[in-house]
């Protein structure tokens, strides 16, 4: 287990406890940091010495090109027990289930609704890895661009085993179980109501806190995610830099028979260690993992009059190459005030030029009374047409006005500008609710024109 020692030059801003232990962290988004376990491990003044302190290994590590402008670039240094390149061959790992850019396979798509039920309870033993499948991606090989949308399911750690991603960030937002995040940089603790960001490349292994974990995963082959402009809403409000946080430094010596998996162009493939690759005993800089809760999320909504874009609601996204039109956002629908007066409160019914997947952490979302549940998840793609169900319909049209707190909902949205293609999985995997299109049989013709 990687010890965070006396993290003796770092500014540790949050602690947290969980299962006996501290998790310390360091608090901003996009911050340079500077973070060692052991006194002494960080060069001062420079990053490669012709000997690194403590005998250890100076590596740097990228999450864009060298010449990125200086407002888009992201590296660190890591100060390392054992080099990265310290591994056996890797071999195909056999999988089934997780997918990988161009989702251009035989799996037809079509304009209709999606919606699934949760991923069934686990029957053998699962970590992190093992439970993973895909549900819809989107982007090819060709550019830097799209983004996957998968499911996990745990109900053991990952043991003498480690992971990383070489196809794209991973945003993690736990539905069920709290999980520990031992990574290259640290370690972080992520409950539900929690979501966490490992960047493209970095290596870590997923702890279970409790008995079982199940959740949601975007994987971002795009621009890293940022937060997004404000614009009129000012320099504050939405998700505030300061409440990202990203854990100091610790690192594990540990020798033995490891297991390194990496996501490589969509398929898995296994490699051998003989150390634990969170050999990092120090670390600087810009490209890190993060975590953020996402109760510390400042809603902004209207105070008179009709629901405004959720847009509102983004709280990190991934740019494309057009101005204002994601790649891919993160959108979460929090607990909040509804005091809109003479006006339908629920979203509204609508057709979009981008792709929606939703999904529930928590409670019951304002659109959909029944069917969309948590662990479940629902997509809405280019132009399809969707809104509340008939029975949400009826009561927000006939509902009193009066100042409203909607408490027990957590729901959110991987929306982007590309199509999500459903996996075979999606379509064939037992959790397609085949039905989802008679939710809005109900609506009834209620036009009285006067003029008849
Ligand atoms: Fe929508």
């Amino acid at each position: 287990m990687p010890s965070a020692g006396k993290a003796a030059h770092t500014e540790v801003i949050a602690e947290e406890s969980a299962n006996d232990r501290t998790y310390k962290y360091m608090s901003g988004f996009g911050n340079h940091f500077a973070s060692e376990s052991v006194s002494g491990a960080l060069p001062v003044g420079q990053n490669s010495p012709q000997r690194a302190p403590l005998g250890l290994y100076a590596e740097q590590l990228s999450g864009t090109a060298f010449t990125a402008p200086r407002h888009e670039n992201l590296r660190s240094w890591l100060y390392r027990i054992s080099p990265s390149v310290l591994h056996s061959k890797f071999k195909p790992l056999a999988n089934t289930r997780v997918e990988g850019r161009p989702f251009n396979h035989a799996v037809a798509i079509t304009p209709d609704q999606m919606r699934w039920n949760p991923l069934p309870t686990l029957e053998k033993e699962t970590d992190f890895i093992e439970g993973w499948v895909t549900i819809a991606g989107n982007g090819d090989t060709a550019s830097v661009r799209g983004s996957a949308v998968h499911l996990y399911s745990a109900n053991r750690s990952m043991k003498d085993k480690f992971f990383y991603n070489a196809d794209g960030e991973l945003l993690i937002v736990p539905r069920k179980g709290a999980i520990e995040f031992a990574t290259e940089f640290g370690i972080m603790s992520v409950k539900p109501g929690e979501i966490c960001v490992i960047p493209r490349g970095i290596k870590f292994a997923v702890h279970l806190l409790e008995g079982t974990a199940d959740g949601y995963i975007l994987e971002n082959y795009g621009p890293a995610l940022r937060l997004i402009e404000l614009g009129p809403i000012g320099s504050n409000g939405l998700a505030n830099p300061r409440d990202f946080l990203t854990p100091v430094a610790a690192f594990e010596d540990l020798k033995g028979e490891i297991e390194l998996v990496a996501k490589y162009q969509g398929n898995l493939f296994t490699a051998k260690l003989t150390h634990s690759p969170l050999s990092v005993v120090a670390w600087h800089g810009n490209y890190c993992p993060y975590k953020y809760d996402l109760s510390r999320f400042n809603a902004i909504n209207t105070v008179s009059f009709d629901h405004p874009d959720p847009s509102i609601f983004t709280v990190l996204t991934s740019p494309s190459e057009i101005p204002g039109t994601a790649n891919v956002d993160f959108v979460i629908f929090p607990p909040r005030w509804m005091v809109a007066e003479h006006t339908f409160r629920p979203p509204y019914y609508h057709r979009n030029c981008m792709s929606e997947y939703m999904g529930l952490i928590y409670g019951v979302y304002d659109a959909k009374e029944e069917g969309f549940v948590p662990g479940g998840g629902s997509l809405h793609n280019q132009m399809s047409a969707h809104g509340p169900d008939q029975a949400t319909f009826d009561k927000a049209s006939n509902a009193e006005l009066k100042p409203q707190f909607m408490n027990n909902t957590l729901a959110f949205m991987f929306e982007s500008s590309l199509v999500y293609r459903p996996t075979e999985f999606a379509i064939a995997g037992g959790l397609l609710q085949k039905d989802y299109i008679e939710c809005w049989s109900g609506l009834e013709r209620n036009f009285n024109n006067p003029e008849a």
